[in-house]
């Protein structure tokens, strides 16, 4: 199981880093630069994660060692930075457990992946009256693309909400699907909450009623294993920048079954077997969804990034992150006029911590920690339907990753327990 839950047999439990069981935090800080450059206590890495040497290294042994265009070239460079890019896609196969790396197409980011999606798959799939199901929770980049495809198709949207913990349930979403419903888009990780919604009960229940599941891995996949077989989704979009890769490589996983019958998103260099003034023969998977130059050190670097969180093991990552967000909540609940969105217990946030501050704008909070050298995020992020849902405007979000540490946890708390008196209020 362990050996599963970590991509790539053979290298989970290393005792690299502290002892098998618990991260040696400060060893794994010494691994980034960033955290050593600033004295900021960054918690905001839902936003985007910090990036360890080894990741930043690799891209630039691209550059230095081999920077060609990958499939485009018969000389050793161009061989080579077509054989590491090839090789990345089947480490993060490998990592999400898919048949075949051609299930796996590189993109930007998750915001991408899912805009092919919103593109291609609803035009296989969606006919003017069908249903496409979002949830409430999903952030702006699971539902624009779903809503845009439905004005252009003449489809409609629906939307099951979370129950008081914040979980979307495969019984909510059971009642909510229609047999018109061709598509259900629910992230496995709402990036407010922080709470895991069971995305194989969820899977199981679309595919009893024919509908396609498509799981925004965003959140999800930097913190926690993912298996697409064994939840059996038949899509999975996530980023490379937040689980410790480079900005702008993200990765489309889909079943074969369904990859293969929809057109492409983009064309141009690279997607074609053959063109001529009237005909255009598009080129196998996943290459006919990658159309121009392709982000090649992106996705060499996020492959590496994949094998240092094998190295560390989610095991480890896992328990380090539940316990500081523990030590975050304990504290949290004991400051008067705080309130936090979602579950009240500590382990269903899985890191992200979502609150407001009684009579003080997400706005002025951030800016109170920014001055007390901490960095969280203000605003609805990116997820306003759900903010209007929950009927507050906005809130603050610390998210925390397994290379905060406690020191850090506890100065966002002397600082949040300052705020209302630092605005004026008697507490
Ligand atoms: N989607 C990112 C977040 O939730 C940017 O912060």
């Amino acid at each position: 199981m362990a050996e599963k839950e970590n991509g790539i047999a053979g290298l989970t439990g290393a005792a690299e880093y502290g002892t098998a069981e618990d991260l040696d935090v400060q060893a794994v800080r010494r691994d980034f630069p960033l955290l050593a450059y600033t004295d900021l206590a960054y918690l905001d890495s839902s936003a985007t994660s910090q990036k360890p040497a080894c990741v930043l290294d690799k891209e630039r042994e691209f550059y230095e060692q081999y920077n060609a265009n990958p499939f485009r070239g018969l000389y050793d460079i161009s061989e080579k930075s077509t054989e590491e890019y090839e090789a990345a896609r089947s480490t993060v196969a490998e990592f999400i457990h898919a048949q075949d790396p051609a299930e796996i197409i590189f993109t930007r980011n998750t915001t991408e992946s899912l805009n092919l999606l919103g593109y291609s798959l609803t035009s296989v799939l969606v006919r003017p009256g069908d249903q496409i199901l979002i949830s409430m929770e999903e952030h702006h980049s699971n539902m624009l693309p779903w809503r845009l495809a439905a004005k252009r198709i003449g489809a409609t949207i629906a939307y099951v909400t979370p129950d008081e913990n914040g979980e979307i349930t495969a019984e909510a979403v059971r009642a909510a699907l229609t047999p018109r419903t061709r598509i259900a888009a629910i992230t496995q990780m709402s990036n407010v909450f922080g709470k895991l919604n069971d995305m194989k009960a969820i899977a199981a229940v679309c595919h009893e009623n024919g509908t396609v599941i498509v799981a925004d891995g965003a959140q999800s996949v930097p913190h926690v294993p993912v298996d697409v077989q064994d939840l059996d989704v038949d899509f999975l979009a996530f980023s490379g920048h937040k689980m410790l890769g480079p900005m702008a490589i993200g990765v489309l996983y889909g079943k074969t079954e369904y990859l293969e019958k929809m057109p492409p998103f983009l064309s141009g260099g690279e997607m074609i077997d053959i063109v001529t003034a009237d005909r255009i023969v598009f080129t196998e998977l996943p290459h006919r969804f990658e159309a121009g130059t392709v982000n090649a050190p992106g996705a060499i670097a996020l492959a590496e990034a994949i094998r240092y969180l094998q190295k560390l093991g989610f095991a480890r990552t896992q328990k380090r992150e539940h316990a500081l967000t523990a030590r975050a909540i304990e504290g949290m609940k004991k400051i008067p006029g705080v309130r936090i969105l979602g579950s009240q217990r500590a382990e269903d946030h899985h890191g992200i911590i979502a609150f407001t501050v009684d009579g003080v704008h997400p706005h002025d909070i951030s800016e109170i920690f920014s001055a007390d050298r901490i960095a969280v995020r203000a605003g609805h992020h990116c997820a306003q339907p759900l903010h209007l849902w929950l009927k507050v405007p906005s809130s603050t979000r610390a998210s925390l990753m397994f290379y905060n540490t406690e020191e850090e946890v506890d100065r966002f708390l002397e600082t949040l327990g300052s705020v209302r008196k630092r605005m004026g209020y008697g507490e």
